[in-house]
C-alpha cells in the first residue's frame, strides 16, 4: 500500500482501543499536563507522523482525539500534552503511573514536512497548539540541515501559560532556529513581547515565495495568522492548518466531525489551507 507524504498510517485496528500504561504524567501549567504512554507494541512503538493524533479512551468516562506531542524519531514513547476541559480531560489529570487507558491510531494527516523540504519554515501555535506542533519541531531539529530558515512564533495566555518554556528557551539559544513568545496581555513577571501572536510576524525572516507556514491554536487566531501570513507574501497554498472538530470514530465513518465536505478525522486534521477556505472564512460550520 502506498500513502501520500502527509497521509495517516493506521497501525493498529481502528475501532479496536489497546490497553496501554502511563508511564509518566508531567505537569506542564496550572491546567495542563502531559501523558507518556507505553505504546500497544513494545517493540515497534506507535510510529507517527508530525501532526497526527490518537483516540485515548479512559475507561468508563468516555474517549477523546489527542495529538501526539512526542518526538517521531522516538515511537517507543507516545507522549501526548493534554489541557484538562472537561470530564474525560479532567480524568485523565487525575491517573497515575501504572493507570491503563485505550489508544486508538495514529490518525490523520500531518504536517507537509517533505513538501517543505528545502524551503523556509514558519511555524505558528497559539496556546496548547504548540502540542500538535512539538513533533514537527523535533523532525526539523533531527534533519536540521534538509530545511532552510526555521523560524516559530508563540503566543499564550500569560507567562504561567507558556507550555514547554524549558525546550523554548533551548531552541530559541540556538543558532540556527529563531524563536519568539508573547503573552496576551502586559504582566509583572514577563519583560517580553506583549500582544497577539501575529504581531510577531514582522520578525518573520525567510523568502516566501518558499517558504511553508504551519498554525495551529484557536480558529480565530488561526484566521488572523493566514491574513497576516498572505500579507508578507506567503499564499494559502503554502499554509497549513491543523483544525479541530468532536469526533466519534475517528475513521471516517460516523460523520460527526465533518467540516464542509471534508471529514476532520480522516482529511484532516492538517489541511493545506486554499483546500478548506470557502469554510475556514466561516466562524461557525
Ligand atoms: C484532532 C484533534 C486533536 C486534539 N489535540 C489535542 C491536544 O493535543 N491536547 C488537548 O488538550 N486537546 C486536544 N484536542 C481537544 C480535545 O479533544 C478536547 O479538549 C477534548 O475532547 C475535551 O473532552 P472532555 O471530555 O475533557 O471535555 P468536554 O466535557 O467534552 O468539553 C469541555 C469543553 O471543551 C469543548 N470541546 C470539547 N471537544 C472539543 C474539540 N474537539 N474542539 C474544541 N472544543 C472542544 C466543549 O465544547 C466544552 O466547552 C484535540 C482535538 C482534536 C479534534
Ligand atoms: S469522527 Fe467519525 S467521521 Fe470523523
Amino acid at each position: 500500500m502506498t500513502h501520500a507524504p502527509n497521509r495517516a498510517v493506521i497501525t493498529a485496528d481502528p475501532v479496536v482501543p489497546h490497553p496501554v500504561q502511563v508511564r509518566e504524567l508531567q505537569v506542564e501549567t496550572h491546567d495542563t499536563f502531559t501523558l507518556t504512554l507505553d505504546p500497544p507494541d513494545t517493540d515497534q512503538g506507535l510510529p507517527f507522523i508530525p501532526g497526527q493524533f490518537t483516540m485515548l479512551y479512559v475507561f468508563g468516562s468516555g474517549e477523546v482525539p489527542i495529538s501526539i506531542s512526542g518526538n517521531p524519531d522516538s515511537p517507543l514513547q507516545l507522549v501526548h500534552t493534554i489541557r484538562a476541559v472537561g470530564s474525560v480531560t479532567r480524568a485523565m489529570q487525575e491517573m497515575q503511573t501504572g493507570s491503563m487507558l485505550g489508544v486508538r491510531g495514529p490518525f490523520g494527516t500531518g504536517w507537509p514536512v517533505e513538501e517543505a523540504l528545502g524551503r523556509d519554515v514558519v511555524i505558528i501555535a497559539g496556546g496548547i497548539g504548540l502540542a500538535p506542533l512539538r513533533p514537527l519541531v523535533y523532525h526539523l531539529l533531527n534533519r536540521r540541515a534538509d530545511y532552510g530558515h526555521v523560524s516559530i512564533l508563540y503566543g499564550a495566555r500569560s507567562p504561567g501559560d507558556i507550555l514547554y518554556p524549558d525546550e523554548l528557551q533551548s531552541w530559541g539559544g540556538r543558532f540556527d532556529m529563531d524563536v519568539s513568545v508573547i503573552i496576551d496581555h502586559a504582566a509583572t513577571d514577563w519583560y517580553g513581547d506583549v500582544g497577539v501572536v501575529t504581531s510577531l510576524l514582522d520578525k518573520v525572516r525567510c523568502d516566501a515565495g518558499n517558504t511553508i507556514a504551519m498554525a495551529c491554536g484557536p480558529e480565530i487566531m488561526m484566521r488572523f495568522a493566514a491574513r497576516g501570513l498572505n500579507d508578507i507574501g506567503i499564499p494559502d497554498e503554502q499554509i497549513h492548518v491543523s483544525m479541530e472538530r468532536n469526533m466519534q470514530c475517528a475513521a471516517g465513518m460516523c460523520g460527526h466531525c465533518q467540516y464542509g465536505p471534508t471529514f476532520v478525522c480522516k482529511d484532516g486534521p492538517v489541511f493545506r489551507l486554499d483546500r478548506i477556505k470557502p469554510f475556514f472564512a466561516t466562524r461557525e460550520i
